[in-house]
């Protein structure tokens, strides 16, 4: 049975096929498709890159990634589809310390159209309760560039609390960001858990491969 967090009505996450993959690869490598140019930096795989090499470079990281068995650490890659068309990406790793140390992280990103309309929230949110309910995480963490306020939004609206700041540079520029994290009990016990979680369906396997 394959994993899918169903959202609400049409909208679920799940493995993204090779026709998924290729199709939202392609499509996030237009210009502008994601970001648009003076935000690019928000994620690190479009700036500085061609539309050729950012899609090719995008297959290649999720068929990688479909291994969960090759450690130190994993990332689960999941499309996010809307009226069956994938519009996006949700991934959750954990970090190399798995299972000693129970720790994941987040990254995502949508196709512009789907931006700004709670998407992001509850694909975050998604995988929250899989990594806490079902593979029994400890704590979530996020790193996020002080300017891209969706994301921090996203975070803040989750329950994660701000731990840390730094500065990073990146392609000569100077960023500042926050690191978030979101603990176990925190998200089990929270108002946004029972707002947003999803119906989880075909983790078993998943459980036994990660959950112990
Ligand atoms: C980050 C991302 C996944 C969030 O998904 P989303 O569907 O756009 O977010 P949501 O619609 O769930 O909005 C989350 C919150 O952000 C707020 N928000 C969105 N854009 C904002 C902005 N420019 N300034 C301030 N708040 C903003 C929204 O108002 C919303 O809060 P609310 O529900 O209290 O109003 C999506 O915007 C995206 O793909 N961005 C480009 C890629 C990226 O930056 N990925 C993250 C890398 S760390």
């Amino acid at each position: 049975m394959t994993l899918r967090l169903a959202l609400d009505g049409a909208v679920f996450l799940q493995p993204p096929t090779d026709d998924d993959l290729v199709q939202l690869a392609r499509r996030a490598a237009e210009p502008g498709a994601v970001l648009p140019p003076a935000e690019a930096h928000f994620v690190t795989w479009i700036a500085g890159r061609t539309p050729q090499e950012i899609a090719q470079q995008r297959i290649a990281r999720v068929q990688a990634n479909r291994d969960l068995t090759r450690r130190p650490g994993w990332s689960l890659d999941l499309a996010v589809m809307v009226e069956e068309q994938p519009v996006g990406l949700q991934s959750l790793s954990g970090f190399d310390q798995w299972p000693h140390h129970r720790i994941v992280g987040t990254t995502s990103w949508l196709l512009a159209a789907f931006q700004g309309r709670g998407l992001g929230t509850r694909a975050r949110a998604a995988v929250l309760e899989l990594a806490f309910a079902h593979l029994r995480a400890e704590s979530a963490k996020s790193w996020v560039l002080d300017e891209n306020r969706a994301s921090v939004a996203v975070s803040t609206k989750l329950g994660y609390r701000l731990i840390d700041r730094h500065h990073i540079t990146e392609h000569g520029s100077r960023y500042a960001e926050g690191v978030f994290q979101l603990d176990r009990d925190a998200w089990l016990e929270s108002r946004a858990r029972r707002r947003y979680r999803p119906a989880i369906t075909g983790a078993a396997h998943l459980v036994h491969l990660l959950g112990r």
